[in-house]
């Protein structure tokens, strides 16, 4: 591990004044993970004089930061730079130039930047500090980028997003540690973000101080594993403790903890700290405890109905959500009924369900992809009815109580209202011109769509 502690790149006037300045433009595709990159990535290129632009169709340049977990996110973008090349061979220029960041870009490397797909720049997750460099050497054409192609896992990388950069409302992102240790045998992150490495609990601190000053309340700390955060001596639940302790900071969330990672020292600390809020997200994938074994999660079923229970003595008012893959190969009906039977046996807030995905590379792309689409499609379906259900009963009990809640931001829909968000994670929409974002407010429950509760403000 190094020393490096990079400043905290503080854009104190706000954008600088780079009218001449290239036109940059940047989409985010997948996790919270990438929406900060894209955040740190905006910040180096603000900070040399680049200018942001929200609208596409007016960039110099493009980037799309890229997710590689399932085929289809990565279609996705494969299919947007075909729409970019098209607009731009209509037009018959060079520009805009695309580039391509993220876990594509560390899974196929030079390959994006050949045949009609072919894009200008590819960025891994660990080199955007070179992206200003490199893209300098693009755009103006003078020279040549000593390589269009920049990848590779870098033990010194670690960023610090501008938090000025997103307007202030509800939760900022803190990205704890990058990278992953485990080796789930279906997941392509171990190879695209590399091994874990922490964030220096020292800039951790600095960065959410510097969060309080321009005036967040809240921050959501973020990993592939947060839970799995070491420091020397300092676990996750050290460093909760520590943030804790910020004066003027308000609330903490965390995504993703891994449940092997959930001991209860951990789970009596979020309890006790008041601060941090009761909502655990985590995926158990399968309910099945031969599919865990295949896919090396290292707990079994009943082990995780065990921390469940366990949380909900120590951790007031917790809820959960989780992650579910069906389809994994070999998953008989049998285990997939496990499956369904956990869902059952936790009552999750929410859940996110994915069709297994072969991944090439992973460990699993040695087992057959055996259960065919049309069963993956029916288990999918048959897993998000039987949740649909099981929340709506829930929600339905939830009818009159009465909920503290934050303000986070105006509601679509109906016009003049506001979204709130319980420490718990439930979203409610609630009619008052009275109110404003951030503001904590009281809100009586009186009916539900889907995951979203309909309130009115008590006081
Ligand atoms: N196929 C389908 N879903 C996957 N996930 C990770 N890898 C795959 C894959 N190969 C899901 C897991 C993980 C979430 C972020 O994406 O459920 O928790
Ligand atoms: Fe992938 Fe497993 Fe690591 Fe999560 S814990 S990122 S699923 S290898």
């Amino acid at each position: 591990m190094t020393d490096f502690l990079p400043d905290i790149p503080v854009l104190s006037s706000g954008e600088p004044d780079t009218t001449a300045g290239v036109r940059f433009h940047v989409e985010t595709y997948g996790c919270q993970m990438n929406v900060y990159d894209s955040q740190a990535i905006a910040g180096f290129l603000l900070d040399r004089g680049y200018r942001r632009v929200g609208d596409p169709d007016v960039a110099d340049v493009i980037l799309l930061n890229t997710c590689s977990v399932r085929d289809h996110a990565e279609q996705k973008v494969l299919s947007r730079i075909g729409e970019i090349r098209r607009v731009r061979d209509v037009r018959g220029l060079p520009q805009p130039v695309i580039g391509v960041c993220g876990c594509m870009a560390e899974r196929m490397g030079e390959d994006l930047t050949r045949g009609p797909r072919g894009v200008d720049l590819v960025v891994g997750v660990d080199r955007y500090r070179d992206l200003p460099d490199l893209l300098a050497a693009l755009v103006d054409g003078s020279e040549t980028p000593v390589s269009r192609t920049a990848t590779g896992h870098r033990d010194d990388s670690r960023l610090v997003a501008p938090p000025e950069l997103y307007p202030v409302n509800n939760s900022h992102l803190v990205t704890i540690h990058t990278g992953c240790d485990y080796k789930c045998t279906y997941c392509i992150v171990p190879a695209t973000r590399g091994p874990q490495r922490e964030k220096d609990p020292e800039l951790i601190a600095r960065e959410i101080e510097h969060i309080v000053r321009i005036g967040g309340r809240e921050v959501t700390l973020l990993g592939q594993n947060v839970t799995a955060y070491r420091w020397g001596d300092l676990d996750f639940a050290g460093l909760l403790a520590s943030i804790h302790g910020i004066d003027g900071l308000e609330r903490i969330r965390f995504l993703t903890g891994h449940p092997c990672d959930m001991h209860p020292h951990l789970m009596d600390g979020i309890g006790r700290l008041d601060k941090v809020c009761p909502w655990l997200h985590l995926p158990i994938q399968s309910g099945s405890d031969r599919v865990l074994k295949r896919m090396k999660r290292h707990y079994t079923r009943r082990q995780y109905l065990d921390l469940v229970a366990y949380a909900r003595r120590v951790i007031p008012e917790v809820t959960f959500s989780s992650d579910f893959i069906v389809g994994f190969p070999g998953e008989t009906e049998a285990d997939f009924n496990a499956t369904v039977e956990v869902v059952e046996a936790v009552q999750f807030d929410q859940i996110f369900t994915f069709k297994y995905s072969e991944r090439p590379g992973v460990p699993a792309a040695k087992l057959a992809d055996d259960v065919p689409a049309a069963v993956k499609k029916q288990r999918l379906a048959a897993i998000m009815a039987a949740q649909e259900k099981i929340w709506k009963r829930i929600a339905d009990g939830c009818v009159g109580q009465r909920w503290r809640a934050v303000v986070e931001k105006p509601a679509r829909r109906p016009q003049g209202s506001w979204m709130l968000r319980t420490g718990n994670n439930r979203k409610v929409i609630a009619a008052s011109p009275g109110l404003a974002v951030g503001d904590v407010a009281t809100v009586e429950i009186t009916g539900h769509q889907y995951t979203t509760f309909f309130g009115s403000v008590a006081e």
